[in-house]
């Protein structure tokens, strides 16, 4: 079995996968602290892996003992460096305790990886849209083991873009859930937001978009903006996912075996599934539970990997940014 743990973020996570892939536990503790200050702030993420990372990989166990671990996965990059480092260092610790070997996993693989769990594993090739609090992705996979970039964000994340969003509109966070139930109430027609239409390729833009519900939002004034306030979150929310569709379209159009698979936090939003539903191809959407930040993609990305052995990994470091392909 195999031991998963992440901690780019905000989420302290660890799982236990078999090596076909079926999840035998996947733990998550989610920071609440960082709601009061409507984002994550990267120190208190980091002392707060420390506080929780024992207890949740000791929940992940449950019955089994290290003994029944053979390798263990852990994110290295990209995320928040102080938090990446706790996983990091427990991950090094087990390991080097037991001689056992790890692996370091690079985040969005992990998400990648996430479609390939049991009970519904989605087989390559296929496109892949990640779109999170902290990246938009939209990926070739051909493989296990790794993707081609086809297109990603220039500025924002699509899920930044909802809860800048939201908080432009007095909405807690994370926004996104918010603004998407505010949406279900409102006209996508009210308002014409910018989805960066004319951008050619397939690369994101939500920096436009953000500053364009800005000046509405000044432009209507606090109690226009509260009376339109479900109109605007249904045309912003709109406009987001057409952002992403758009760029999906076109690359589904050149692809010679169209099929979808669609990760991150983002993949909750009701509309997009509804739009990825529409497109006419084989969509996969993993429950839940696998699109957020999670430990069993980590570990089900190690499945394919080669890990180092004991001692090497013991100098191994977290990166902040994404290495080039
Ligand atoms: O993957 P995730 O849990 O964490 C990372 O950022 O890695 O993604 C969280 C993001 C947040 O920006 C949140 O606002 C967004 O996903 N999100 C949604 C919805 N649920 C979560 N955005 C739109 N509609 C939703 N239903
Ligand atoms: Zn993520």
């Amino acid at each position: 079995m195999i031991l998963g743990i992440e901690t780019s973020c905000d989420d302290t996570c660890a799982a236990v996968v078999t090596r076909a892939g079926e999840i035998v536990s996947n733990v998550g503790s989610s920071q609440c602290v960082h709601q009061r200050f409507g984002g994550v702030v990267p120190e208190w993420a980091s002392r707060h892996h420390l506080e929780l990372v024992n207890a949740v990989v000791d929940e992940a166990l449950g019955d089994a003992t290290l003994d029944d671990i053979e390798l263990i996965a852990v994110t290295q990059g990209p995320g928040l460096v102080g938090a990446l480092l706790v996983g990091v260092a427990t991950a090094k610790g087990l390991a080097g305790a037991r001689r056992l070997p790890l692996a370091a996993v690079d985040h969005l693989q992990g998400h990648v990886a996430a479609n390939f769990l049991a009970p519904d594993p989605f087989e390559p090739p296929f496109l892949c849209l990640l779109a999170s609090g902290g990246h938009t992705l939209l990926a070739r996979v051909t493989d296990h083991r790794g993707y081609e970039t086809l297109g990603q964000t220039l500025d924002d994340a699509a899920g930044e873009a909802f809860d800048k969003g939201a908080r432009l509109l007095g909405l807690g966070y994370p926004g996104g859930p918010a603004l998407s139930k505010l949406a279900a109430a409102g006209d996508r027609e009210a308002f014409a937001f910018p989805t960066a239409a004319k951008m050619p390729g397939l690369d994101f833009s939500f920096a436009g978009l953000k500053t364009a519900l800005l000046y509405k939002v000044r432009e209507l004034g606090p109690e226009e903006t509260q009376r339109r306030a479900a109109d605007l979150a249904a045309s912003y929310e709109h406009a987001i996912v057409e952002a992403l569709m758009l760029r999906v379209r076109r690359a589904l159009r050149d692809d010679p075996a169209p099929r979808l698979a669609i990760g991150g936090g983002v993949a909750a939003n009701r509309l997009l599934r509804e739009r990825a539903a529409a497109l006419g191809v084989p969509v996969h959407v993993p429950p839940p539970e696998l699109c957020t930040d999670n430990a069993a993609m980590i570990a089900s990305a190690a499945r394919w990997m080669e890990p180092q052995p004991f001692p090497r990994y013991l100098g191994l470091d977290a990166y902040a940014q994404r290495r080039a392909a």
